[in-house]
C-alpha cells in the first residue's frame, strides 16, 4: 500500500467536538485504559488544559485537507521522553493511516523539541495498534515484557536544525 500522504496541523478549542466523537468510539474507549464515556464537560475542561501545557504537543491528521485523526504527545520536558497517544476517525480505519500518522506526528515533534525517546502504552488486545507501532519503528526495549500492556518505545536522534 502506497504511503498516505498526511499533514498536521495545531489542535485548537474548535476542535472539542471532533475530539469529543472521535474519543467516544466505542472502540476507543475499549482500548483506552479509562474505558467509561465520556462527558462533554469533562472533555471541554480536559481540552483546555492540554491547549495550555506547554508540555503537550496535540495535532490534527489531515488527509487530502480533511482531519481523519489526532496524534498527541505528553512531554516529561523537551529535551527527554514523550508519551505518544493516537486515534482516527472510526470511519478511516483499515486505510492503513495509523503507521502514517505516527510518522507525521514523530517527525514533527523532532523538530520541535529535543525528545530523546517516546513511549507507546498498548493494550496486547489492541493488535491494530501494536502493529500500527512496530511499523512505525516503535519496539519493546523493556528486559521483561508486560503481560497485559505493551510499552513500545523508539529512541530519536536530534534532527538537524
Ligand atoms: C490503532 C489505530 C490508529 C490503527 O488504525 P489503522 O492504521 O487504520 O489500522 P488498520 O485497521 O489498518 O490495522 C493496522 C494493521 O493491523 C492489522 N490488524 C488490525 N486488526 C487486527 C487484529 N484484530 N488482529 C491482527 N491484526 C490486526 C491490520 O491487518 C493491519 O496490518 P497491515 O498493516 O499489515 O495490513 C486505529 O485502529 C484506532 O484509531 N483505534 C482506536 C484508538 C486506539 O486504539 N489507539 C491506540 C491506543 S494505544
Amino acid at each position: 500500500m502506497a504511503t498516505p500522504e498526511l499533514s498536521l496541523r495545531e489542535v485548537t478549542l474548535e476542535d472539542a467536538k471532533l475530539l469529543f466523537d472521535w474519543a467516544n468510539d466505542p472502540d476507543t474507549r475499549r482500548h483506552s485504559f479509562s474505558s467509561g464515556a465520556i462527558e462533554w464537560r469533562e472533555h471541554r475542561h480536559w481540552l483546555q488544559d492540554k491547549l495550555h501545557d506547554p508540555l503537550c504537543r496535540f495535532y490534527i491528521v489531515e488527509h487530502a485537507g480533511a482531519p481523519v485523526g489526532q496524534v498527541r504527545f505528553d512531554l516529561k520536558s523537551v529535551d527527554a521522553a514523550a508519551v505518544i497517544s493516537i486515534s482516527l476517525d472510526p470511519k478511516r480505519r483499515g486505510e492503513g493511516l495509523g503507521t502514517a500518522a505516527i510518522c507525521a506526528g514523530v517527525a514533527r515533534l523532532r523538530q520541535d523539541t529535543d525528545v530523546v525517546v517516546i513511549h507507546a502504552f498498548i493494550k496486547q488486545t489492541n493488535a491494530a495498534s501494536l502493529r500500527v507501532f512496530q511499523k512505525a519503528g516503535f519496539r519493546d526495549l523493556r528486559a521483561k515484557p508486560d503481560a497485559q500492556v505493551a510499552r513500545l518505545s523508539l529512541e530519536l536522534m536530534p534532527a538537524p536544525r
